[in-house]
């Protein structure tokens, strides 16, 4: 029960209570089931993700956890292991050592910043635009006992107030997505990075088997984009494109949802039924569903939290049929290296 209080308290995020029925109107009129476009989309990208992760944090923690992410898995792997497993696979390919500064790029609540912070005993500094996400982040920082080491800078990842060659490692978990062009990300993201070093990401992207002349693969894509808080998915050729334009070496690049032996859509798959996380099942998320409605009706959760709900529904439905289609991924996998000379 203290997990749906928590869940009914913070859903909003910063936003005052009685604004968050409008702002739940105004985040669906971005998306094209609402006579949205995307060029609306990529102009008004803060806007739209912070109000994306003001309205949905709250559901994120209660069905998922810290970590905002999905995995690669493998069979007789439970979820939270497997999440962790990610997590760790992104330090040993940066190749992270004790003392060293690191960037994670649209940190989240810091789930991925703790764990790698405490896997590798570097320090790890977690940028991100959104203030709820930053505070929760912070609390929990306390809790686990690695805020003398690590901390959070409230930024755009589009334009970071830090210096040139500041990092001695950067990776980006499942956020570099909601860039509006992922070019300009990357090329901050080299700007910040010392030469000579790495950076690592999981992408969200379409796959080669994305037709974009088929109805139905655009729309699982707009599904996505929706409950995403997304301006526009990018192909993993794009992002590879975009990677190398920025000044990069790629190392290796690999989706990693095509060796992953465990489908990563699967805790939210509705015909699968496990007990370690229930509450992303069907039953469970019909239960989260009514009780939503039940504390919205009593008051304890403001108005518009039952749309909240449905749109990430919608999300979850729309990433499960891009996951079987192959179509999406969201562990589209790289390593890359900031050339020591930029010549
Ligand atoms: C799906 S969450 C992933 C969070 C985290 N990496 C994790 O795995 O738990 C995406 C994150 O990117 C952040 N983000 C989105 N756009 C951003 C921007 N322009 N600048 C900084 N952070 C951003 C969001 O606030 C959110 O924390």
């Amino acid at each position: 029960m203290s997990g749906a209080i928590d869940l009914a308290s913070g859903l909003g995020g910063k936003i005052e209570k009685k604004e968050i029925r409008s702002a739940v109107d105004q985040y669906e009129k971005y998306h094209g089931h609402f006579g949205g476009d995307e060029e609306a989309r990529k102009a008004n990208y803060t806007d739209m993700v912070n109000k994306y992760y003001d309205l949905s944090t709250s559901f994120y923690e209660f069905g998922w956890g810290e970590s905002f992410h999905f995995a690669h898995r493998w069979k007789g792997e439970s979820l939270r292991e497997s999440i962790k497993r990610h997590e760790h696979f992104l330090a040993l390919q940066l190749g992270l050592k004790p003392g060293m500064k690191v960037l994670d790029v649209g940190c989240g609540i810091g789930g991925p910043l703790r764990e790698i912070a405490r896997f590798s005993s570097a320090s790890v500094t977690g940028l991100n635009n959104n203030d709820y996400q930053i505070s929760r982040g912070k609390e929990l920082n306390h809790l686990a006992g690695v805020h003398k080491t690590c901390d959070f800078l409230k930024a755009d990842f589009m334009k970071m107030p830090i210096a040139d060659n500041t990092f001695d490692a950067i990776y980006a978990i499942e956020a570099t997505c909601h860039a509006p062009d992922a070019l300009g990300c990357y090329k901050e993201i080299f700007r910040v990075l010392k030469p000579g070093q790495h950076f690592a990401a999981y992408e969200w992207c379409m796959t080669d088997a994305f037709d974009p002349n088929n109805q139905d693969h655009q729309r699982i894509k707009a599904e996505i984009e929706l409950g995403d808080g997304l301006p526009d998915i990018r192909t993993t050729r794009k992002c590879l494109e975009a990677l190398k334009l920025a000044g990069f070496e790629v190392i290796w690049e690999a989706d990693l949802a095509s060796e992953s032996p465990v489908p990563w859509y699967l805790p939210l798959d509705t015909s699968h039924f496990s007990l370690s996380s229930f509450r992303l099942t069907s039953v469970g998320r019909f239960i989260t569903k009514n009780l939503v409605k039940a504390l919205e009706f009593i008051g304890l959760a403001p108005e518009g939290s039952q749309r909240v709900s449905s749109f990430l529904e919608k999300a979850a439905d729309g990433l499960v049929e891009g996951g079987r289609k192959e179509i999406f991924t969201p562990m589209y996998f790289f390593l890359a290296r900031k050339p020591l000379s930029q010549s």
